[in-house]
């Protein structure tokens, strides 16, 4: 393919969202967490997501992490729907097999590490490499090793979550969602089950990503981080995303009565 041809290809994947999600839907025993979510995200874009306890950010950033199915509307990854397909005129879920190989594309990152407490640190960054990708042994070694040098972790490899701070486990979480390669990562709350003292080194880490040119949606209650790193803070509430804006104008200015409420009591 000759360079301009390669040029004329890529640029309409410039300009369209990386994630895309429409009227997204779900409840649980018929009460509705996401009544009609709209949210989307461009190549290289930070996006902090606030909102109260309880309001359904975890939610959705399950459902578009795929380890959940909607109950309605769409989601798209680089421009094609994930999670659902249409069949004889319905939206049906596609099976865990396909579901899997989507997943591989989204990282995500818990607010509890989840890491696998009997194997070492660079093993528990292998793991998605050898059995979910197929890749040999060494070469998932090095690639984990990258990755854990990415995050500061490098003299660590051999360590067991036990023999981490809670904030060096959430960077192993980190570089075990990054060593897939994904299009984008979605942290759900990564630094609130940290003491005060090790946030600051997970989100230093967090910045570095987003300065790398990582696409990010971050459900957080740190407000200077979002208002230093994010492209676009959200405000969720209710169900719905109640204001969008760009930091300055979200923490100053903010146009919706129920974010400034909101934003009198994290202040
Ligand atoms: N698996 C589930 N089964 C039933 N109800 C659920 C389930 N997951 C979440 N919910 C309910 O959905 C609502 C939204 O929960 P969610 O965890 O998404 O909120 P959140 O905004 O992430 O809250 P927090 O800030 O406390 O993490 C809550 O009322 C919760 O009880
Ligand atoms: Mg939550």
């Amino acid at each position: 393919m000759t360079q301009s041809a390669a040029v004329a290809q890529e640029a309409p994947a410039v300009n369209q969202p990386i994630l895309h999600v429409e009227n997204l839907q779900k409840a649980y025993h018929g009460q509705e967490v996401l009544k009609s979510v709209d949210f989307e995200i461009r190549k290289g874009q930070v996006k902090a997501v606030l909102g109260p306890s309880g309001s359904g950010k975890s939610t959705m950033l399950r459902l578009m992490a795929l380890l959940e199915p909607s109950d309605g509307g769409s989601i798209k990854l680089r421009g094609e729907t994930i999670g659902t397909k249409e069949h004889r005129g319905r939206t049906v879920h596609l099976p865990e097999r396909l579901l899997a190989r989507q997943r591989q594309d989204i990282g995500m990152v818990f607010q509890k590490f989840n890491l696998f407490p009997h194997l070492p640190a660079v093993r528990n960054v292998m793991l998605g490499l050898t059995s979910v990708k197929g890749v040999s042994h060494h070469e998932a070694r090095e690639l984990a090793m990258e990755m854990l040098q990415r995050v500061g972790l490098e003299n660590r490899a051999e360590h067991y979550p036990s023999e981490l701070s809670g904030g060096q486990q959430q960077r192993v979480a980190i570089a075990r969602a990054l060593v897939l390669n994904p299009s984008v990562m979605l942290f759900d709350e990564p630094t609130s089950a940290l003491d005060p003292e090790l946030v600051g080194e997970v989100l230093d880490v967090m910045e570095n990503l987003a300065a790398d040119g990582m696409t990010m949606i971050v459900v957080t209650h740190e407000v200077r981080f979002a208002s230093r790193v994010a492209s676009e803070v959200s405000l969720f509430d209710g169900g719905v995303i109640v204001e969008q804006a760009a930091p300055d104008q979200f923490f100053n200015n903010p146009k919706h009565e129920r974010t400034k409420r909101f934003l009198s009591h994290v202040h």
